[in-house]
């Protein structure tokens, strides 16, 4: 795992999209898996920004609600393309967003599955990571191994997500995600987490035990694994001098 310590999420987030930019032009036809939230919000619009050919890359994203229109202004279709599709050259055809209105959802997700193989993997995938150490949706207690599948919410997520729905009992209970197998699969995995709300979680899967309590945990069994964090988000990291001297030392070769 590669701790990326910035004084703020402007900068943190700088740091990813350079990362992304530079898989990109090494690989135009890239495969990538996007997250949504809050968190990625700014790394889509600086994306954005540096104007890449995404003519020819493919997406994959990691979840989306059950039930929910994909017009629905909270769908994660619709995030999608507000903030980052519609602003980028990408083909439609090449844009892949699990179908939470599919009428047999189990085969909709193992078809998921087959077109992330199709594609060739995914070369790498931006992740959040929840209050709880979720991500995607995989709550505390998801198997290590699933695929991609329905969950249902935690309480504590349906709260939290209450601020984007108006009400709590608005939020959809449950969810298509990608599994943490599916996850784990990813040729490289991108971490973002801004804020002292998130500090508990990463310190837990930065420096915990590697635990379903904690999905974000098992990148620690990831062999290329970067967590771009602002210094709230790293409050209560142990090691957070060592991640930053190392960041600060590394070599030219390295650096992005
Ligand atoms: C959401 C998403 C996750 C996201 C997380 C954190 O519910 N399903 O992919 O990483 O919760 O969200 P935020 O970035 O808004 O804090």
């Amino acid at each position: 795992m590669e701790i990326i310590i910035q004084p703020t999420a402007e900068a943190a987030t700088r740091v990813a999209a350079r990362i992304i930019a530079r898989l990109l032009r090494e690989k135009p036809d890239a495969v990538l898996g996007l997250a949504t939230g809050s968190t990625p919000v700014l790394l889509y619009h600086d994306l954005t920004a540096l104007k890449l050919d995404w003519s020819r890359v493919t997406t994959f994203n990691l979840d989306e609600y059950i039930g929910l229109d994909a017009a629905h202004p909270q769908s994660y279709h619709t995030f999608m393309w507000e903030n980052l599709f519609q602003h980028i050259n990408i083909a439609r055809e090449n844009v892949h967003i699990p179908d939470g209105n599919a009428k047999d959802i189990p085969k909709s997700c193992a078809k998921y599955e087959q077109q992330i193989k199709a594609a060739g993997g995914i070369d790498l995938q931006v992740l959040g990571i929840g209050t709880n150490g979720h991500i995607g949706f995989n709550e505390p207690t998801s198997s290590l191994a699933s695929r991609t599948r329905i969950k249902t919410l935690t309480q504590q997520t349906l709260k939290e997500n209450a601020r984007f729905f108006g009400s709590e009992d608005r939020v959809p209970h449950h969810v298509i995600t990608m599994g943490i197998g599916t996850i784990l699969e990813a040729r490289q995995n991108l971490l973002l987490a801004f804020g002292q709300g998130k500090a508990r979680a990463i310190a837990d899967a930065v420096e915990g035990p590697v635990s379903s309590l904690n999905p974000a945990s098992v990148l620690q069994m990831h062999p290329v694994t970067q967590i771009c964090l602002d210094e709230p988000a790293a409050g209560q990291l142990k090691r957070a001098d060592y991640y930053r001297w190392v960041y600060d030392n590394k070599p030219d070769w390295q650096r992005v």
